[in-house]
């Protein structure tokens, strides 16, 4: 692959993201996750290091799970607390010129018309850098606090995603024509109503007549981003997924994953190659080898093997703490998150875990490979998932907040420059939106053959 490798930072508005107990590092200040200082800060070193964007995880719900009690997860900061990472967004992008954010939104527990009116706007405070990272949520306490009796199966999830997105793509692309709105001072007339559209949706879980209340915004849709590995999940990335997030933390694994979603994609008219596939890696880098190996060995020592549990126990839909630490993982079909599971079962037929190695395993990043070396190994590595395996970038999970965003900005990127795989510090981005960015320059709205475009076009 020829092109220039894509960096998201993936961290959540919260003390703990993927990494349990690394709150306790010296130095860490992932306390601050409430402070917009904070945020903005990030931002500025994440554009710093050409990275696309800024790609926030967000779950509704407690991980209650594990023992059957949100003790442990409430203790030990198990994804909560949490803030709301969309609104962090405006500040972030205040303090920056070029930097994307992904937004995680779940379709099960919001209406699409209000949805597509936060987009909207978030699009347009951003100048166009924004992506929504569509997830249907897995917590049955996230259900239980949003007015069901239990949590929809996965199906029925999928089926309101497909119809919510499908809401979501009339209101942003067939609603208003790009010249609607005239802003004429003399005749008084701000839009032409002619150009104003209903899109009289009604469905099965959703009855929209429109119009949308918000002029076109520079992208119009978000970037889409998807993360399914449910073979549900992988059919709504395929169909529309620009950017899909792949969990698999095996070369087999991946090499499958994005072979079966390119072809599935190819299915519904889409140039399977339009499709940006990123993998999860934890890199912990250090300026010499001996360096390295030592900060991972003491970003080791503070896992909290425990919070790992509460948090695989929720990821799995599965109490974790009634089994035997030594006993094997065995596959199963999860009404939660389907790509842990494979990651430990489908996608390494050859090993078998056991319970006490996949919560150390996960302790760190939860399925993403860890990466530990000086800059030019891990740059090696980048390299060769990049190069060899077709992933166009990689979603960068920090362990010690933000040590591991600053040294992986201060010692791997310049290697990477170095290496022609991200562009020079002081070179213009393609575009000006986020998906230019992804897909190259003039590309600011959906391809014309993703499934969503507008037929009126
Ligand atoms: C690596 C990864 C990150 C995810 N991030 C989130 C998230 O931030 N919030 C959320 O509710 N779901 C998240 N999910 C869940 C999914 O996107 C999806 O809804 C879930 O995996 C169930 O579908 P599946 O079994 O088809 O994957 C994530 C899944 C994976 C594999």
């Amino acid at each position: 692959m020829s092109d220039r490798l894509h960096l998201n930072l993936f961290t959540m508005t919260s003390v703990e993201h993927v990494s349990p107990g690394s709150w306790r590092y010296p130095g860490d200040r992932s306390a601050e996750y409430t402070d917009a200082e904070y945020w903005t800060e990030v931002a500025r070193t994440a554009e710093r290091g050409g990275f696309d964007a800024v790609f926030f995880a967000d779950v509704r719900g407690v991980y209650d799970v594990y023992g059957d009690d949100r003790e442990t997860a409430v203790e030990r900061a198990v994804q909560t607390p949490a803030s709301d990472p969309q609104l962090v967004v405006p500040a972030m992008a205040a303090a920056t010129d070029d930097l994307g954010f992904a937004v995680t939104r779940s379709t099960t527990y919001t209406h699409p018309y209000q949805l597509a009116r936060e987009f909207s706007t978030l699009d347009h405070l951003t100048d166009g850098r924004v992506a929504i990272n569509v997830v249907t949520s897995y917590l049955e306490s996230a259900a239980e606090n949003l007015g069901l009796d239990e949590r929809m199966e996965k199906g029925e999830r999928y089926d309101r995603a497909d119809e919510f997105l499908d809401v979501c793509y009339a209101l942003w692309e067939d609603s208003w024509t790009d010249d609607a709105v005239e802003r004429d001072r003399e005749s008084g007339r701000y839009t032409d109503p002619e150009k104003v559209r209903a899109i009289d949706h009604e469905g099965e879980h959703f009855s929209v007549p429109g119009p949308h209340g918000c002029e076109p915004s520079p992208q119009r849709t978000p970037v889409v981003y998807q993360a399914g590995s449910s073979d549900r999940g992988r059919e709504f990335a395929a169909a529309n997924a620009e950017a899909v997030f792949a969990s698999q933390p095996t070369e087999e694994g991946v090499r499958e994953y994005i072979e079966d979603v390119k072809a599935r994609a190819a299915e519904y008219g889409r140039d399977p190659d339009s499709l940006r596939f990123f993998i999860g890696v934890v890199p912990i880098v250090g300026e010499t080898e001996a360096a390295a190996e030592q900060k991972h060995e003491r970003y080791r020592e503070h896992v909290d093997v425990e919070a790992t549990l509460a948090l695989l126990s929720g990821f799995l839909d599965m109490d974790l703490s009634e089994l035997d630490p030594d006993r094997k993982v065995e596959h199963i079909e999860t009404d939660a998150i389907q790509g842990t599971m494979n990651a430990f079962t489908r996608s390494q037929p050859d090993r078998e875990w056991t319970v006490r190695e996949v919560a150390e395993f996960c302790g760190l990043g939860t399925t993403s490979p860890t990466i530990v070396g000086t800059p030019e190994q891990v740059a090696d590595e980048l390299e060769y998932w990049h190069g060899e395996v077709g992933v166009h970038g990689f979603n960068v999970k920090e362990v010690v907040r933000p040590d591991s965003l600053v040294d992986f900005v201060d010692l791997v990127v310049p290697e990477l420059r170095e290496r022609g795989l991200l562009a020079p510090a002081d070179a213009d981005p393609p575009g000006d939106t986020l998906r230019e960015r992804l897909l190259g320059e003039g590309q600011s709205r959906l391809r014309a053959d993703h499934p969503a475009r507008s037929s009126s076009e």
